[in-house]
């Protein structure tokens, strides 16, 4: 077991670490596209400003990678704001059921607990060994999300033109590759804080503006230094100026050939004119000219996401597989561990 820093690492312990992560995806998602070198050490260790990520790991008995040995396994810590780390785990095909898992999250655990982490959380991939794996280690369930496809080949680029140009009266959609604008980060930012807080919270949203627009300026900024590409739509309320809308999407430089769709929103008042779909749209005409080698868009959606649901169906995504969300209290964890 070696502590390894990615920013600092030898060229051959980020090629060791893209190495495990392609042996494993091909065990076990054999049509997820594999990935490239591109920004790898970016990827691993530009963070926000207020996280750290430690990674650890796990090597046969020739040494480390750089002196010939073979990586079999890998743990990352994210250490993010508050009392919670994320935890990433994989083994490669051939070295698994030896426990070299449960090892790495030993090691990881009581670091969490020495980083004075309370929780530990891990997205786990349906149909994976992680499920059997993270339960028989104590973990429970916390979300269950089903994460949805659109292959480009099969979308009805003639409808999908229609509905991006079907924009209800008295808005104005616009297309800005990079993300929102220095000017348009406070307007940006309220929309995303109105739709977490409700009308009647006991909750400063002018307060708030200010910081959500820091945030969001680190995050855009972390994500482009991570070989992140992002592309966001976003709808204006001709009336008030406010967004009352924004969808955003990200294209690795690891894996260019799949865009993933982060946020969609439409702030409450502005709902049933169909500024979702037509933001969605949009964002795929635009990805079909900029981004010409995707391949697919894959989201994320909870059973209880009614209306986006819709949507993406109009646009042609189909379910592909669920995806969960694991969570273990980090003193518990110990106990269980060393039981
Ligand atoms: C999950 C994973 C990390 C487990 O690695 P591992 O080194 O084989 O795990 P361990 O040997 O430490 O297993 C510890 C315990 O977990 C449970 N477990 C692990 N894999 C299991 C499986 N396939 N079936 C049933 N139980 C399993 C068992 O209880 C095991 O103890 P046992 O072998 O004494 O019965 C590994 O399978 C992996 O890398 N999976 C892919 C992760 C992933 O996210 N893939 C997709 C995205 S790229």
């Amino acid at each position: 077991m070696r502590e390894w820093d990615p920013a600092n690492a030898a060229t051959a312990d980020i090629d060791a670490w893209l190495c495990l992560i392609n042996d494993v995806l091909h065990a076990d998602l054999p049509d997820e596209p594999p990935w490239r070198s591109d920004h790898v050490r970016e990827y691993l260790a530009v963070n926000m400003p207020e996280e750290r990520r430690l990674m650890w790991f796990a090597e046969d008995d020739a040494g480390t990678a750089a002196d010939g040995g073979k990586v079999l396994g890998s743990a990352s810590l994210l250490l993010v704001g508050g009392q919670t780390g994320v935890l990433d785990l994989f083994v490669r095909a051939d070295a698994r059921r030896q426990g070299i898992a449960r090892e790495l999250l030993n090691a990881v655990a009581w670091r969490a607990n020495a980083e004075r982490r309370r929780t530990l959380t891990v997205e786990v991939i349906g149909g994976t060994p992680g499920v059997r794996f993270y339960e028989a280690c104590g973990f429970h369930r916390t979300l269950v999300e089903v994460r949805h496809v659109l292959t480009l080949e099969h979308v009805h680029w003639p409808r999908t033109e229609q509905i991006a140009g079907q924009l209800a009266n008295g808005y104005r959609v616009e297309y800005l590759p990079g993300g929102p604008p220095e000017e348009m980060l406070e307007p940006y930012a309220r929309a995303k804080l109105m739709l977490r807080h409700l009308p009647g919270d006991d909750f400063d949203i002018d307060r708030m503006v200010s910081i959500e627009a820091n945030r969001l300026r680190a995050s855009l900024s972390t994500l482009r230094r991570r070989g992140m590409r992002s592309y966001v739509v976003v709808v204006t309320h001709d009336a008030t100026r406010q967004v009352a809308g924004l969808t955003e999407l990200v294209v690795p430089a690891h894996r260019p050939e799949r865009a993933d769709q982060y946020d969609t929103l439409v702030v409450q008042a502005h709902r049933g004119y169909g500024l979702g779909l037509a933001m969605k749209a949009r964002m795929l005409m635009a990805m079909r000219d900029d981004e010409p080698q995707i391949r697919d868009v894959v989201t994320w959606q909870t059973l209880e996401m009614e209306q986006m649901a819709r949507v993406n169906s109009v646009l042609g995504f189909v379910p592909d597989r669920e995806w969960y969300e694991y969570e273990a209290d980090v003193p518990e964890l110990l106990a269980h561990l060393s039981s």
